[in-house]
């Protein structure tokens, strides 16, 4: 039987924005191989109901198992939020999402005990963040809002164009009347927006991104099952150590990967997601 220490570890968002989680889990644990797949052809997923985002991931974790992943990593705030639970407990490897690691981290570092999420309005409207944060701790107020036009915005590559710092100056101005001193960045792309996040913020808004926490999780969780990759077994060229898998506009997701992983992606290859 192969030793499961040298499997990958799968990966699946509903589009590039897991990238953002693939790559601190390669900063975190670089001996562990990824194995990422972007739904591609049906993004975004923050607007879908919640019986769609569990029927995607369903066939996602298929197809992942199907390729012998050791564990899955949900790198996607709304399936996450939507279809974890639901999924987890069908499966017989380790499975974990962003939003609970985010919460967390959020609910120990607010000082005023005053907690902004920000995602997708699936996300916001799901309570995840807000139920797992007040379980913490049932003294801090979480405030949710709904940010639907960021993910276009990082897609068509506007980072910190004016337009953007517009759009997150209407967001995020009611969150800070309330008077957070802590802001969850609880989608998969707004990492990307930190730098804009921070200037309409000012300095007294600490931005958590949840992705730093999955992966220290993550690796809590390999070692503690015995599954992290010793680097007794990897390829000899490090550029076929992770693969990537999409549904569709494979080339867009290779120049998008390209432009934000420490290292170079060869190739994403094109799946039929629904055979699965
Ligand atoms: N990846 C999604 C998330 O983190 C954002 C993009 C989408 O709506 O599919 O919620």
């Amino acid at each position: 039987m192969e030793d499961l220490r040298y499997a990958p570890i799968g990966v699946f968002d509903s589009g590039v924005g897991g990238l953002t989680v693939a790559r601190e889990i390669v900063r975190q644990i670089p001996g562990e191989r990824i194995l990422y797949f972007g739904d591609t052809a049906r993004v975004p997923y923050g607007s879908k109901s919640q019986d769609t985002i569990i029927r995607f991931s369903r066939q996602i974790v298929h197809f992942l198992q199907t390729k012998g992943v050791k564990a899955v990593v949900v790198a996607c705030n709304t399936a996450s939020a939507l279809a974890l639970e639901t999924i987890a407990p069908e499966m017989d490897i380790p499975v974990i999402g962003v939003v609970i690691p985010g919460a967390r981290v959020a609910a120990e570092s607010t000082k005023n005990g005053k907690v902004g999420v920000i995602a997708t309005k699936s996300t916001i409207d799901s309570g995840l963040y807000t139920r797992v944060i007040t379980e913490i701790d049932p003294t801090v107020s979480v405030y949710g809002k709904a940010c639907p036009l960021f993910v276009p915005l990082v897609e068509e590559g506007w980072l910190s164009d004016p337009v953007t710092v517009e759009v997150a100056r209407r967001y995020l101005e009611p969150l800070l009347e309330t008077g957070i001193d802590t802001l969850v960045m609880g989608c998969t792309h707004y990492p990307l927006l930190r730098d804009t996040l921070a200037q309409v913020l000012g300095e007294q808004v600490l931005l958590i991104n949840p992705a730093y926490e999955t992966a220290r999780e993550l690796k809590h969780l390999l070692e503690h099952e015995d599954l992290i990759n010793d680097g007794a077994c990897m390829p000899d060229d490090p550029e076929n150590m992770h693969s990537f898998y999409v549904s569709d506009a494979a080339d867009k997701f290779r120049e998008f990967a390209n432009s934000i992983l420490p290292f170079w992606v060869d190739r994403a290859k094109l799946i039929g997601i629904d055979e699965y």
